[in-house]
Formats: structure tokens, C-alpha cells, sequence
């Protein structure tokens, strides 16, 4: 299987599958997305992925299937026919079944909003912004069976402004993301890592 290719999963607007897409035309990035997918036929990332010309766009629909499982069984295959390497989820709102999760061990990247292992969860700008932490940031780790609680790859802060408003905020975070997530992308196919415990090292 060939390292550099990924499936993005996005359920949103889709700025990181465009960060990603574009670092990738930039040169900066050495990912091919074989495979865009969302649980949302009107999330923007599908629009975003069709316009750059992404060879695979799919929006599967969760009804369709019995249960969660099912639904990610019938994501893992398409996955798995586009020869991806790594899972790279965007925005992606659904909790990944634990079958899911084993199928593509330490090969399921996750960006998140926020400095984990604070403010996991669906909004985890708004969360820190509520509880009135001076600095925050983004993460991007490993999903493993713990929701938003796998090995680190990469962090950046973002400091939070006495005036920030969530909306204000989310923009500084989502900048740092476009930078941090194609950056981390990159050191995955380029350098590879191994872990120590929950310690992420990555290769020289
Ligand atoms: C990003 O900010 C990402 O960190 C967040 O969803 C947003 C998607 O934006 N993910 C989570 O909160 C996961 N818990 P995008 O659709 O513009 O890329």
C-alpha cells in the first residue's frame, strides 16, 4: 500500500480538506487524496473535493445502514478499495465504532480544536472559551477507542483574547489547524514515528 495516500472523512465546511488539498497542489504536502467522504450530502468539504478534483467523492448516508457499526463497516471498505493508508478526519462528527478503529490501527489521524487532553468533545473552542483558559490551541493525534484521547502528534497554541467572541476565536484556531494538520500530514508519510507509552517520537 502506498503511504501517502489518505481518505479524508468531513462532515463540515471542509477549510482543513481545502488546507490539505491545497498544500498538497503547493508541493508542501506529499499526501494524494484518493478519497473524500462525508455523512452529509451538503457538507461543504464534498464541494471543496469535487472543485479540486479529487478522484473519489462520496457521501454515504448513516440511515441507510441497520446500525454504527454497519455504517462504518461500509466506510472501511470503501477505504480500503481506494488503497488509503491513512484516515484523516476533518471535522468528522461521528464517533468511530471500535471495529472501525481497529481495521486501520495508529493509521487514523484526528484534528481537534483545542489543547487535548482539555476540552475533548464536540466543541472544544467553546468549552475553553467558557471556562477562561489564556491559551488554547489545536491538536492533531492518533484516534484510538477513547474519544478525542489518542497519542499526540502535533500541537500549536493560539493565545484567547479578553474579546474574543467564539466565532472569533474558532477563526484564529481554524488558521492555526490549516498550517498544523498538512505540516503533520507530511512528517507521517516523510518520517514516519513510533511510540513510547503514549509518547509519540518521531523518526530522524
Ligand atoms: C475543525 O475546527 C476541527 O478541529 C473540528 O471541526 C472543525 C471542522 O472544520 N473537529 C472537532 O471538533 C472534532 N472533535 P472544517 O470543516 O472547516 O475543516
Amino acid at each position: 500500500m502506498n503511504n501517502s495516500r489518505i481518505a479524508v472523512l468531513a462532515s463540515g465546511t471542509g477549510s482543513n480538506v481545502r488546507a490539505i488539498l491545497q498544500a498538497a497542489a503547493a508541493g508542501s504536502c506529499p499526501v494524494e487524496t484518493a478519497l473524500v467522504l462525508s455523512d452529509k450530502a451538503d457538507a461543504g468539504a464534498l464541494t471543496i473535493a469535487k472543485e479540486a478534483g479529487v478522484a473519489q467523492v462520496l457521501h454515504i448516508t448513516p440511515k441507510d445502514y441497520a446500525d454504527r457499526a454497519a455504517f462504518d463497516m461500509a466506510c472501511a471498505e470503501v477505504i480500503e478499495a481506494a488503497g488509503c493508508h491513512w484516515v484523516v478526519l476533518a471535522g468528522y462528527m461521528r464517533i468511530l465504532s471500535e471495529a472501525f478503529v481497529q481495521r486501520f490501527p495508529q493509521r487514523i489521524i484526528n484534528i481537534h480544536p483545542a489543547l487535548l487532553p482539555a476540552f475533548p468533545g464536540a466543541d472544544g473552542a467553546g468549552d475553553a472559551l467558557r471556562y477562561g483558559v489564556k491559551i488554547t490551541g489545536c491538536t492533531v493525534h492518533l484516534v484510538d477507542e477513547v474519544l478525542d484521547g489518542g497519542p499526540i502528534l502535533a500541537q500549536q497554541a493560539v493565545l484567547v483574547n479578553d474579546d474574543d467572541t467564539r466565532e472569533t476565536l474558532l477563526n484564529r484556531l481554524h488558521t492555526a489547524e490549516h498550517q498544523l494538520y498538512p505540516a503533520t500530514l507530511a512528517r507521517l508519510v516523510e518520517q514516519g514515528f513510533r511510540l513510547e507509552g503514549r509518547r509519540v517520537i518521531w523518526r530522524e
